[in-house]
């Protein structure tokens, strides 16, 4: 199929010589004089890239060019300006236009601009779908993640999910326990039911006590109406319990009561009300410690700890620490209208080198932050917080006896590498010397890191 080009023109002489010229080149071409048709035109057929003119009566191709891309961001824009006219040829540029030609127009060399303006469009649709799917081959519903640690989370995820038991999701701030919850609500049979999330850490005492079990008419002095609990509100569906190990003691009896009954009583009520919900528990805290230390019941421990999933930090899930940085910074770009693609080598390396103790959290904000900085299509070095980009890693093995913290041989070698590489100064035959390998091995090792050597 040809090319459609829709060439706009107040010129009805050029229009026609237009269509002719560019139809011995393999285009089918129409053509307006009235700039204020281009639209509708567009609208009526799929077009390939527009022709225009730039001093035109009524609308100029610039304000024109404005106009169309308000409408087709990814239109291919030509403008013919005139000769010698780099002003012109600047401003149309930067309102938007893929590529000037000036007059007198050669026809061939407007053929050669517009089969490049085409082919890159079609190349970056290409790209756009290649990349789509391969995120979803590294997604499980919304959650990104390839490395091993994540495979097993997702293995364990999908099989608990259809079992109707509370599970308890263990992971440090930031690493997707919500994201997790919601996961296994969409997976099990109560899909369809409500899905309800409640901090426990972010209401006094009392508050809470109401808003999970409700409360009767006139319990206190300014509770007016009756007012349905998040129990109820999740009845036939689940509630997830976020920051549980911030739950007052005073509330634990209750919860293991609601548990445990399938009933609850809202506040200042003699009658209970049968539930039907489904409860999954998240914290950041050591639960296990905290029973110890008598903060957290034990018999409440061990009804919301029937399945427990621990999600890994990001500094343990290895390179998915880029795919995450790639999935954010498209939508970032697409949302702030940027056409930016890509990390850099360099700020990819330092994103693999940082500990990210916010996790994936962190990592998004640093990369909404990037986009929104980023003065070129890449994300560089400079782009980052300080904290990243001048992240010295000097903790090769963790100081942790918390199995969800241990870390991964091909993750110990990862960080050793990085450090030995760091403290030479990026001088790779020494690091090889040092680490005792080949060049030719360390380049291996770093490109299956995703480290640019
Ligand atoms: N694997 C993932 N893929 C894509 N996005 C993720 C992933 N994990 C987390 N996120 C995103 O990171 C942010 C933090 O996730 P979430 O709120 O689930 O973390 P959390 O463990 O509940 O954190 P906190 O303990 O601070 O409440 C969210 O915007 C979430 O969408
Ligand atoms: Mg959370």
């Amino acid at each position: 199929m040809k090319p459609r080009i829709l060439v706009v023109d107040d010129n009805r002489g050029m229009c026609e010589l237009l269509e002719l010229g560019l139809a011995g080149c393999g285009f089918e071409v129409r053509w307006t004089t009235e700039p204020h048709k281009a639209l509708e035109l567009l609208q009526q057929d799929t077009y390939a890239a527009v022709v225009t003119d730039l001093n035109m009566p009524g609308q100029n191709g610039i304000e024109l060019t404005r106009q169309l891309l308000g409408n087709r961001p990814d239109l291919p824009i030509i403008v013919i300006t005139a000769f010698g006219s780099m002003e012109s040829a600047i401003e149309a540029m930067r309102a938007g236009a893929s590529d000037f030609v000036t007059k007198p127009l050669e026809v061939d060399a407007l053929a050669m601009v517009l089969r490049r303006a085409v082919q890159h469009r079609a190349l970056r649709e290409e790209v756009k779908l290649l990349r789509r799917a391969v995120t979803a081959s590294h997604c499980f519903d919304n959650m990104i993640g390839q490395s091993g640690a994540m495979r097993q989370v997702f293995d364990l995820l999908d099989r608990v999910a259809a079992a109707d038991v509370s599970v308890l999701i263990l992971g440090e701030s930031g690493t997707g326990k919500e994201l997790v919850a919601r996961s296994i609500h969409m997976r099990s049979q109560r899909r369809n039911g409500p899905f309800v999330a409640v901090n426990c850490s972010a209401l006094p005492e009392a508050l809470l006590e109401s808003e999970l079990f409700g409360h009767a008419r006139g319990a206190f002095t300014d509770a007016r109406g009756a007012r349905r609990g998040l129990f109820q509100q999740a009845h036939g569906g689940s509630l997830l319990l976020d920051e549980i190990g911030d739950l007052p003691m005073s509330l634990q009896p209750r919860l293991l009561r609601a548990l445990q009954e399938r009933k609850v009583r809202p506040v200042g009520s003699d009658t209970e009300v049968d539930v039907d919900v489904r409860v999954l528990a998240a914290t950041n805290q050591d639960l296990e410690a905290a029973v110890t230390e008598r903060r957290f019941r034990g018999d409440l421990y061990y009804r919301l700890n029937v399945v427990q999933l621990c999600l890994p930090p990001l500094r343990a899930r290895g390179n998915d620490a880029l795919l995450l940085a790639q999935h954010f910074l498209d939508q970032a770009a697409a949302r702030l209208g940027k056409r930016i693609e890509r990390l850099t080598p360099k700020a990819a390396e330092r994103m693999l080198a940082y500990a990210w103790p916010g996790n994936v959290r962190e990592l998004q904000n640093c990369i909404d932050r990037a986009v929104a900085l980023a003065a070129y299509d890449q994300i560089g070095v400079d782009d980052l917080p300080e904290r990243v980009r001048d992240y010295r890693p000097s903790q090769v093995i963790v100081a942790s006896d918390h199995p969800s913290e241990l870390l991964t041989m091909d993750e110990i070698e990862r960080r050793y590498i990085l450090r030995v590489l760091d403290i030479v100064g990026g001088n790779k035959s020494l690091a090889a010397q040092i680490l005792g390998f080949d060049r030719r091995t360390l380049y291996r090792k770093l490109q299956r890191y995703s480290v640019a050597s």
